[in-house]
């Protein structure tokens, strides 16, 4: 629906350039461009800045043009050569904006400093490419005329991050946030924990780390990593100013190899336990008839809470065989005492209180999709990955994260050169997301209120180094952006141009 101030600005834009396209990704919901009128960026374009909760995004943006052009660009509180930033109620997306380039100002009119950070975003890809070099291009800066009304159509658009496959050093994480923002996304699923590290220190319990955050390969050598509390604190505080959330995962009760391996008296077998060196699904799992686990959980999950502000904790839940709690005499008694049918529904009671705990620290439960039997807590975030079908089951009763794994696995193979480097051998290319039709048409409205968001999943198996990751990441993510925000028509070779343009962005 277009505003009233919309339809106002566009009447001296539209008269002959309704037609032209607009090379951003993802694709803003309405408007309107003039290639031939345009603002001009000069040494005295300053930044002006209307309400105080602007200033972190204004400030980081300001850094990326100053560091291209070379201008100043100084806070002042008003003037016309200049990009004034407003918070607006009458926005009612809080992560919506309002862009208005006219040849005498810029205005960005947003539902929240997310919201101004987006339409900021939109600004700097309609600048040349070389906005984003980090040292001083000497060129003309100017862009098109264009008023543009923009809002994501869903709020959880999500990268996820694998360290504990092979780690990943913090500098890594931190510009996988910047350039996830640029492309509006705007949430980090950071898996800290798994068989084959665990990579958060826990104050109470030093020996996750001195243990669990290294493992010896087979053919001797050993891989480790970990992150400290104060640089996962500092790593928070950063991608703040992206206005990117990041949900920590720690995985339970399975995939808890490296955890086990510190603390083996939490296993059901209780002893004998290493991080484990191969990939896959391991059978051991937490003891749900030791009551300590779950104050070893309740302690871990509070220092958790203290270094990440964001209201949801993963607590992982995937992949989780049964066959050990089978033969332990602990866990059956809890089957017994609690009158539940079999496994399954110990697995749900363990879920449960996992729940329970994060509900006492002020923290709601987000699982993979295994979660999803009879009894689960009506509170928990269903995160989708097994089976895409499984949308318009779960989606009728829990709020669900979908990340299918046949369009949202980035670490399947995504082009026919058998040069590719070595990945999942499955396959996933950018033309698939592209055409991934996200929320079938029967979908009631009830299921897609409950859909809060997509996410795209990086695991870390295959991927080495930064710079392999990145290669899986791009230009899929460009996809999922746009899967995840716009709601604009197939047109592929549109999106494609779109791509071109973003390409010479992310090579700089
Ligand atoms: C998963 O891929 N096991 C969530
Ligand atoms: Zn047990």
């Amino acid at each position: 629906m277009r505003s009233f101030r919309y339809i106002f600005t566009t009447i001296f834009l539209s008269i002959a350039f309704w037609s032209y396209s607009i090379n951003v990704i993802p694709h803003p919901i309405e408007y309107d461009i003039n290639p031939y009128i345009r603002f001009e960026f000069d040494e005295n374009t300053a930044i002006v800045v209307k309400n105080k909760e602007l200033y972190d995004v204004a400030e980081t943006v300001a850094n990326t043009l100053r560091s291209s052009t070379g201008y100043n660009f100084p806070f002042k509180k008003r003037g016309g050569n200049a990009i004034t930033l407003r918070l607006d109620k009458s926005i009612k997306n809080r992560e919506g904006y309002y862009l208005n380039i006219s040849p005498y100002s810029i205005d960005i009119y947003g539902g929240s400093p997310a919201g101004v950070y987006y339409g900021l975003q939109t600004l700097l890809q309609l600048l040349p490419f070389e906005i984003e070099s980090n040292s001083i291009v000497k060129r003309r800066w100017s862009v098109p005329c264009a008023v543009i009304e923009d809002a994501p159509k869903f709020s959880y658009r999500g990268l996820h991050c694998d360290p504990c496959r092979h780690f990943l050093p913090i500098d890594s994480i931190k510009k996988q946030i910047v350039w996830m923002s640029k492309y509006k996304l705007n949430v980090l699923h950071l898996h800290l924990t798994d068989d084959q590290l665990w990579t958060i220190e826990i104050k109470k319990y030093p020996k996750l780390v001195e243990i669990g955050s290294v493992r010896q390969e087979a053919d001797g050598s050993s891989h480790s990593g970990y992150y400290t509390q104060e640089e996962l604190k500092d790593l928070v505080a950063f991608a703040a100013k992206y206005c990117v959330t990041i949900i920590p995962e720690i995985e339970m009760p399975g995939h808890a190899m490296a955890l086990l391996a510190a603390y083996p008296e939490l296993g059901c077998i209780g002893e004998n336990y290493k991080v484990r060196n191969l990939w896959g699904v391991d059978e051991n799992l937490l003891c749900v008839g030791n009551d300590t686990v779950f104050d070893f959980i309740q302690n871990i999950l509070l220092e958790v809470a203290q270094i990440f502000p964001s209201e949801y904790i993963h607590i992982g839940g995937d992949e989780c065989p049964t066959t050990v709690w089978h033969s332990c005499s602990k866990c059956q008694q809890v089957i017994t005492d609690n009158n539940l049918n079999n496994e399954t529904g110990l697995y749900v009671y363990f879920l449960n209180r996992v729940d329970s705990i994060l509900k006492n620290i002020g923290k709601r439960m987000i699982c993979w999709d295994e979660s999803f039997e009879n009894g689960i807590s009506d509170d928990a975030t269903i995160m989708i990955w097994r089976d895409e079908k499984s949308l318009s089951k779960i989606s009728n009763t829990h709020r669900v994260l979908f990340t299918p794994w046949n369009y949202c696995y980035f670490d399947h193979y995504q082009s026919d050169n058998k040069w590719e480097s070595p990945a999942q051998t499955d396959f996933t290319s950018l033309k698939e997301i592209y055409d991934w039709q996200v929320t079938p048409k029967t979908l009631s409205q009830t299921q897609l209120n409950n859909i809060w968001g997509i996410q795209a999943n990086v695991w870390s198996e295959c991927l080495f180094s930064n710079a392999d990751r990145e290669k899986m990441i791009y230009p899929r993510l460009l996809a999922l952006a746009e899967k995840a925000w716009s709601v604009s028509d197939n047109d592929w070779n549109y999106f494609l141009k779109r791509v071109d343009s973003a390409y010479v962005r992310l090579m700089i």
